[in-house]
């Protein structure tokens, strides 16, 4: 199944079961200063949660843009070592304002997996919040999922919050367990290891209370609903294929990678730029759809650096040329159904990111230069880290962010001292503030 038809097939699911279908919202957060970006289909709908808002509908569902490259859900690191990560992705959700709660919420996801998307039962394990007796009891005794495949987690896993503030509740997760050939050792399970054996597709979030600055959880006025499905990685498993980089959705982007860089494309290690490329290339084009400009603060900063990451990651597959903004149109086409905004404004989306670049190019030739002297310096003394202020010396005089200098020190088996880079760039600000005050 394409991942538009997953898409549509999930909405209209919905709307049957009596569901609003409301538009993605931006990726900008309107009004929330606690968040950076939207990073979860709940955002839009974070003060009907909390009772200070009401729509004309009180069942919503949604196929929302979000981005987790910063803040309380930040995927960054992930992204490209494993099959499942991005800093942009789809969410699907359905939402209860005060509505339905549990007992539906499972019964709906439930019957959408299993009979309107036909996964077989056997592969799907479900996690719920530690003491959550009663979603145990409507798993096992409604859904029909055996005990044995229904696991017990703590807060860590299984209690959801949107960041240190605002709505949060138990979850519940389905998994899906791609089978024994997947699996990382004796040690692997879900709760226990990171591996891409059990893939988590599905949360349901029971929304029940707001948190508040000191951290105390008061109950929202009407229990809720709140749930996401990535669409990457449910159309990994629909299409058969064992990383979300082989779906639809990503696959031609890699395919135009390696026909411009005439290297081929492994799902190993050896693949690592090529899906950092696509995943990056793909929230600049939405990033910038939505309004952020590149800059060196906030959203605009964390922009920056993910663009600059991906071509420095261009640069080691041997292009030396403004090449991120070619992804554009490719992105455009993939994602046309859902999003026909980006195609319209493809010309402008990629002009802004060839610019920026420009930019970069200008100095990372240099940059890079400059870079490997610090690693060899530090190889030759047989030492591990780079100290911080090399790093900091690369992000101040060549517009290298810090995530640069990580991904080069770990190329080279090395680490950076990440607390002497904030150190020192905290004693620059110091001598900012103080030429400023003489
Ligand atoms: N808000 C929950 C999540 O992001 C469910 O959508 O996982």
């Amino acid at each position: 199944m394409k991942a538009s038809e997953i898409r549509r097939t999930f909405l209209d699911f919905f709307a049957e079961k009596g569901h609003t279908i409301v538009p993605s919202s931006s990726l900008v957060p309107h009004g929330d200063p606690t968040l950076l970006f939207t990073n979860a289909g709940m955002v839009q709908f974070k003060d009907v949660f909390l009772g200070r808002e009401s729509r004309s509908y009180r069942r919503a569902t949604t196929s929302q843009k979000c981005v987790r490259a910063g803040g309380k859900h930040n995927d960054l690191d992930s992204v490209g070592r494993t099959a499942r990560h991005h800093t942009f992705f789809e969410m699907l959700g359905n939402f209860s304002f005060g509505d339905y709660f549990k007992k539906d919420a499972i019964a709906l996801a439930w019957e959408l997996l299993t009979e309107r998307l036909k996964l077989p039962r056997e592969r799907l394990w479900i996690t719920i919040y530690q003491d959550d007796d009663e979603a145990f009891g409507l798993w096992q005794g409604m859904a029909g999922v055996p005990a044995e495949r229904i696991v017990r987690l703590g807060e860590k896993d299984n209690f959801w919050s949107m960041g240190d503030t605002g709505p949060c509740g138990p979850c519940s997760e389905v998994h899906y367990d791609r089978g024994e050939e997947f699996s990382c050792g004796p040690n692997c399970g879900i709760g226990q290891c990171e591996c891409d054996r059990w893939l988590e597709i599905w949360n349901l979030v029971f929304m029940q209370y707001n948190r508040d600055e000191r951290g105390q959880l008061t109950p929202l006025p009407r229990p809720s609903i709140d749930t996401g499905m990535g669409l990457e990685r449910i159309a990994s498993v629909l299409q058969g294929v064992n990383s979300n980089y082989d779906t639809d959705l990503l696959r031609p982007l890699l395919t135009f990678v390696e026909e411009r860089t005439g290297q081929r494309y492994f799902s190993d290690q050896r693949g690592f730029p090529f899906r950092v490329i696509a995943d990056h290339a793909r929230s600049c084009t939405f990033l910038v759809s939505d309004g952020v400009l590149p800059s060196n603060e906030g959203r605009g900063y964390v922009l920056r650096r993910i663009l600059r990451r991906a071509l420095r990651l261009a640069r080691n597959l041997g292009i030396n040329r403004p090449f991120i903004h070619e992804l554009v149109p490719v992105i455009a086409e993939i994602m046309a159904d859902a999003y026909p905004e980006i195609g319209a404004r493809s010309g402008h989306l990629a002009q802004v990111i060839r610019q920026e670049e420009e930019r970069f190019l200008s100095t990372l030739a240099e940059a890079s230069r400059v870079a490997q002297e610090m690693v060899d310096k530090v190889r030759a003394t047989g030492g591990t880290v780079i100290p911080g202020e090399d790093a900091f010396q690369l992000y101040d005089t060549y517009g290298f962010p810090l995530d640069l200098t990580e991904d080069l020190a770990a190329e080279n088996d090395l680490t950076v001292d990440k607390t002497g880079f904030a150190r020192a760039m905290e004693e620059q600000r110091e001598r900012a503030r103080g030429a400023r005050q003489t």
